[in-house]
């Protein structure tokens, strides 16, 4: 039998060791020792065969515009809201396709080969929308990119906030966006949830709404989305995104909460690296981490996702795009270090994001199912976590799309370099092999 590709030695999560054969952009074979040829090899040498990591939770609208209107001096939500609005006048189509495809080239490269974006439709001209719905085609060979229309200033409180939805939608949206605790007040963010669900249902879309991102207690629009959700029974297409409010519920409302989020099978997006920075900037001591309650949700069964959120733009100046790097904060800021909890990590940038996508369908490593998946420069997704690992071979749709070398680490042990790997003594790759 000729196969297209096939990766040889290759560990799965569950410890594995596979040879996995691709022909026609489908996984055809997984078995130990596969016979037979392919066109290209891949010799994996026990490394880490994972699912393409997920960003379920970005802006590429606004990714790679730091500095456009000056630099954020303080750090804070608030002046990223009001370099953003300075911002917004310069962009043009052709300067958001650009920068928005150097970033999910950065994201692709480090293993993220799905995506989705929120992009701001509170644009009477609809330039990020516009430059991003040519990028989702441009840049299909790379990833799949979901765009969320995004009213980032209000589906109320922005002019036209709901025609402009609308007419987002029509334009070829994947998914109705909402921001719900940016409303005015109260009423108009339940009001601003209604419309958002009224659209997801008479569009046949899915809904992924910022919500609560905020210090705010009060802030408790989260049981709206659930009581929406199953009032017109949409569970499991729903996300409620941020939801960093959450972190500052009182136990007795928070519990109570979590049994209608279930109920609703909603999906809950966390974000470490902006909310990390953003949130807690109005408490002195002790200081929250600005983080939704990620562990416990995870542990009443409800489905949560890391996302990155931004990439050097007027909320967040760091980041390369690796989902990675989310993870691993993710971790540190939700406590997920046991030692069983660190691999379930994994998941939240895995499996969990595609569960949230509704993709769940076409992903994963299982025969038959689309040939998308990545190598890391580790032995484990444990290791990978820990080591930060490059990506090595991403493969869409049967082709590698990204390649990288392993760096190369030589350390002197007073008669000469020897080269060193972040492993254990008998741990980690079949190297030499
Ligand atoms: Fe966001």
């Amino acid at each position: 039998m000729t196969y297209d590709l096939i990766v040889r030695r290759a560990r799965l999560r569950d410890g594995r060791l596979v040879d996995i054969g691709v022909t026609e952009g489908r996984i055809v074979a997984i078995e130990a020792e596969l016979a037979g040829e392919a066109t290209e090899t891949i010799d994996a040498a026990g490394r880490l065969l994972s699912p393409p990591l997920i960003e379920p939770h970005c802006h590429l609208d606004a990714a790679l515009t730091e500095g456009l209107a000056g630099h954020n001096e303080t750090g804070t939500l608030l002046e990223g809201i009001q370099r953003w609005a300075q911002t917004k006048p310069q962009l043009t189509v052709e300067a958001v396709k650009e920068r928005a495809k150097r970033a999910i080239e950065w994201y692709a490269s480090q293993g993220a080969l799905v995506i989705r974006s929120h992009v701001d439709v509170c644009d009477p001209n609809f330039v990020g929308l516009r430059a991003l719905l040519e990028v989702r085609e441009e840049m299909r060979h790379l990833v799949d990119l979901q765009l969320v229309a995004f009213p980032q200033e209000g589906i109320l409180s922005y002019p036209r906030g709901a025609e402009l939805l609308e007419e987002a939608l029509r334009m070829g949206c994947d998914v109705v966006g909402a921001i719900p605790h940016y409303e005015t007040t109260r009423e108009m963010g339940v009001e601003s949830l209604r419309i958002a669900f009224e659209l997801a249902e008479r569009y046949d879309r899915p809904l992924d709404a910022h919500c609560d991102e905020t210090d705010d207690d009060q802030s408790r629009f989260v049981e709206v989305m659930a009581a929406e959700t199953i009032r017109r029974g949409l569970q499991g297409r729903v996300v409620a995104s941020h939801t960093t409010a959450m972190g500052s519920y009182n136990n007795a409302y928070a519990f109570k909460l979590f049994g209608w989020l279930k109920r609703a099978e909603l999906n809950i997006i966390a974000n470490p690296p902006d909310n990390s920075i953003l949130q807690g900037r109005f408490d002195t001591y002790p200081k929250r981490r600005g983080m939704t309650r990620v562990k416990e949700l995870l542990a009443f069964g409800i489905n949560v996702a890391f996302g990155h959120d931004s990439v050097m733009d007027p909320w967040y100046p760091l980041g390369t795009g690796n989902m990675l790097h989310a993870a691993w904060l993710g971790l540190h800021m939700a406590q997920l270090s046991g030692y069983d909890e660190i691999p379930l990590v994994w998941d939240l940038i895995t499996t969990n994001a595609a569960k949230a996508l509704g993709i769940l369908d076409r992903y994963g490593i299982e025969i038959g199912k689309p040939a998308n998946f990545v190598v890391f420069d580790a032995a484990s997704d444990r290791d990978a976590l820990r080591m930060l690992s490059p990506a090595l071979w991403c493969v869409k749709d049967g082709r590698v799309v990204s390649r990288a070398t392993a760096p190369r680490v030589e350390v002197w042990r007073g008669e000469d370099f020897v080269m060193i790997r972040y492993e254990r003594p008998g741990e980690g790759l079949l190297l030499g092999g």
